[in-house]
This record gives C-alpha cells, structure tokens and sequence, in this order.
C-alpha cells in the first residue's frame, strides 16, 4: 500500500474553510486531519461538533477526527454522526480506552490511538488488537506549527517492528511538525499516513505541497 497524505485542516483559514477543504479534494489528498481541542487535555481549542459536521459536507475524503479532548468516550457517537470515518483518541485521556476503542468500533468508524512524544509504545500491547490507527504524535499536542521533534524517527522505527508482529494491517499516522523537508525521513522509518497542517497550507503552493506529500516513494533501504 502506498502511503496517505492527510492535510491538518487546524492550519487553514478557518473563514475560508469549504474553500480550503475543496483545495485539498481537487489535490488528491486521502484523509482530512481534524484537530479537536478542549482546552483542558491540551491548553487549545480549536473547534467542536458543528464545526465538524459543516466540513463534512465539504470533504470528499474520510473526515480523521482526532481528539485532543478529556474523557472522549463522552462524545464518541456524536462525532461518529458528525461524519468522522477515524476516531482517534489519546491512551492518556481516557480512563476506559478498552471499552472506547470497542465503542468506536461498534460506531462503524475506524479506531485510532494516538500517543504522545514522552509515552512509551508498550503502553499499545494490551490495545493493540483493538487498533485500525496508531497517531505518533510528534510534537506535543496542542498546536500547529511546532518543530517536529527528531526523536521521532526512531520511535517510528520501532513502532513499526512492534506492528510487525500482529496479523492485522495497523496504519502508522505521524502527526506533528511534518513537512516537505521531513516527510521523506519518516516516510522511509514506516509512516502509513502522512498527517500536515502548517506544511501544506502555509506553503507558497498549497495543492502542490500536497501533490509533492503524495509523490514520495518510500526507500526501504533507509529504514
Ligand atoms: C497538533 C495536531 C496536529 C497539527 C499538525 O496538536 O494534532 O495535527 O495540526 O500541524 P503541523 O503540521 O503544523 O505541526
Ligand atoms: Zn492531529
């Protein structure tokens, strides 16, 4: 499988948000990233249901909704009807994620865990069977625009062997301070979903950015 490009929509004009959306339909992009703050797991907010429902109507790609919210087995099915295709939700925002992750996937979507730079990726063995996505984040959480931090690469790398192991195909998102410059390195360390937001839509060229994302072919080798 090739790899996907999903554009962080946290990075666009949100006065022109259809406009920005309909830019990454024409540009091919496969997933549209969707950052949902709370102000209170992260120090952000940056939109909520409405908000996600009215980019639904514009997107032609899956909407991968990943919350950045406490408790989010609050609120799973209403994102579900709001149109999200992939939930993900942080390991350590929620109290229950066996039973979250089991919701999510009764709701029909796709069932994403996302972990933060400073958690360790053992804290994925006891899910690991409940996961269609792993979110690498790296940066914190919080914000657009963050320098991607380099340790990442690695952690990538290893996540990878760990997938390895288990029948099931489970995508690796990396998400945080992702850019043209960067891409390819963590393409070839085991990338699956190539998430983007300051590095698509403040480029000079946006679609192409997205287009330049989507031609990067991965280098085994390198890995
Ligand atoms: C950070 C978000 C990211 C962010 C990525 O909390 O989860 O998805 O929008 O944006 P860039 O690519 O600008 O780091
Ligand atoms: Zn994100």
């Amino acid at each position: 499988m090739s790899h996907l490009v999903a554009p962080s929509i946290l990075s666009c004009d949100f006065a022109y948000m259809a406009r920005d959306i309909e830019m990454c339909n024409a540009a091919g992009a496969d997933w549209l990233h969707v950052d949902v703050m709370d102000g209170m797991y992260v120090p952000n907010i940056s939109f909520g249901l409405p908000v996600v429902a009215a980019m639904k109507r514009h997107a032609k790609m899956p909407l991968d909704v990943h919350l950045m919210i406490a408790k989010p087995e609050r609120y799973l099915k209403h994102f579900r009807e709001a149109g999200a295709d992939i939930i993900t939700i942080h390991v350590e925002a929620c109290t229950h994620i066996h039973a979250a992750l089991t919701e999510i996937r009764q709701l029909g979507a796709k069932a994403g865990v996302a972990i933060n730079p400073g958690t360790p990726l053992n804290s994925l063995h006891p899910i690991v069977q409940m996961i269609d996505v792993v979110c690498l984040m790296s940066v914190n959480p919080g914000f657009g625009g963050q320098e991607f931090i380099r340790s990442s690469v690695d952690k990538i790398r290893n996540l990878k062997k760990l997938l390895s192991a288990y029948k099931h195909k489970i995508l690796i998102e990396v998400d945080g301070g992702v850019k043209l410059d960067n891409a390819q390195s963590v393409l070839d360390a085991g990338a699956d979903v190539i998430v983007s937001g300051s590095g698509i839509f403040q480029h000079d060229d946006p679609p192409g950015a997205i287009q330049t994302l989507k031609s990067l072919k991965r280098n085994t080798k390198a890995a």
